[in-house]
């Protein structure tokens, strides 16, 4: 057999620590990838809900010192991650951190790539730019969706020209994945729901994505089937087993996702978050039916697999039919979680839709999508989810 570079395969992961009450872990972590000074990435709502009080406690029993970073928002801006490696630099920090969500730990990933590789972070959108080994890296998430604590990828966006910028390179994965299913109790239902479905999109875009694989499919397949068992309970009544049930959901979608890549709905949700601000979870669940119902064509045995892990009756139905049960169980389950389904309720205008669908057609994520969709007929998608 002959074997080419294009047709190598990888998957690649961090160390991985789970289970209710990890975050006591964080210091000793620290500790063991060599740490004396943490700069921990975080954000006002997670220093609100005393998670960085815990942590600190945990780094003070280690005899660690530490510098705290929390100007973060949700879609992340350039300047932050500037900031943050000023800060990293001056108190010679030389361990990162991330406790969070998707915003904090691709804040974190944007630091450590800018304090060993220098420049600024828009030279590094792309794939594989960064030549540098980044320091030590720890995630703590503390949402249930975005996988960036497993993944190869940093989302930031660049404010002055209204983009989000893409950075997928092995070089940010992580060492350490610390995931404690405790800390998604003091998230809001709305939160806990839009992050979820975040999950559910990666697994179904990894899924059907051209470079998946038999080691990224049951991963997928999982997070599909965990999602539907435990995102509607885990958003209304706060239950520690639908959060255990979420957070693995999570941790397998993000594996899927960060061996396997992305597709159209991640395509045209960046732009979203670009141009409004709109929050990345709730953008994929508002234009994942509507993608499904385009894609499912291009790949109908497995979106019949992928109605199978739903829940759905596949059995003696045709591919088709099975296929076509996906974006309807997507649709129970977003109206079930009470989330908006048009991008008009959210404040879209018809009118930015040409721009919208430009970036859409050149992000990364649409060079995995089983089929390579034009600006035109993007721009179709986001009509139909207006
Ligand atoms: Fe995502």
């Amino acid at each position: 057999m002959t074997t080419t570079q294009d047709s190598l395969l990888k998957f690649e992961i961090p160390e991985i620590i789970f289970g209710q009450g990890a975050l006591s872990q964080v210091g000793q972590c620290a500790r063991r990838l060599g740490g004396e000074h943490i700069l921990l990435v975080t954000d006002p709502g997670i220093q609100k809900a005393v998670w960085v009080d815990a942590a600190i406690r945990y780094f003070d029993e280690e005899g660690l010192r530490y510098s705290v970073f929390d100007d973060v928002v949700t879609n992340p801006r350039t300047f932050q991650v500037e900031h943050g490696a000023q800060l990293y630099h001056q108190d010679n920090c030389d361990v990162i951190v991330a406790l969070g969500g998707g915003s904090p730990m691709d804040v974190a990933k944007g630091v450590a790539i800018l304090v060993t590789n220098h420049g600024r972070i828009q030279d590094y959108v792309g794939c594989n730019l960064i030549t540098q080994p980044i320091p030590p890296l720890l995630c703590v998430p503390t949402t249930a969706g975005t996988g960036s604590d497993v993944s190869q990828f940093s989302v930031i966006a660049d404010t002055q020209r209204k983009v989000k910028m893409t950075i997928l390179s092995r070089a940010i994965m992580a060492d350490i994945s610390l995931i404690d299913p405790v800390l998604l109790t003091t998230k809001s239902e709305e939160l806990i729901a839009a992050t979820g479905m975040d999950a559910l999109t990666h697994a179904i875009e990894a899924y059907v994505s051209s470079l998946s694989w038999p080691l990224t499919d049951p991963h997928a397949i999982h997070a599909i089937q965990l999602v539907f068992k435990h995102l509607e309970k885990a958003a209304r009544s706060k239950d520690i087993d639908a959060f255990e049930g979420m957070a693995i959901a999570s941790l397998e979608a993000g594996i899927a996702f960060s061996n396997a890549i992305l597709g159209a709905v991640h395509a045209l949700a960046h732009p979203l978050g670009g141009i409004y601000d709109l929050h990345h979870g709730l953008a994929n669940a508002i234009l994942l039916p509507v993608v499904v119902r385009e894609n499912m064509e291009h790949a109908p045995e497995k979106f019949a697999k992928i109605a199978n892990a739903m829940g759905a009756e596949t059995r003696g139905v045709p591919t088709k039919e099975a296929a076509e049960q996906v974006p309807e169980k997507i649709e129970g389950l977003i109206s079930a979680l009470g989330l908006p389904r048009r991008l008009s309720q959210v404040g879209v205008q018809e009118t930015d839709i040409p721009l919208l669908a430009k970036q859409a057609a050149e992000d990364l994520c649409m060079q995995t999508n089983p089929h390579c969709y034009i600006a035109e007929e993007i721009e179709s998608m986001y009509i139909q989810a207006l």
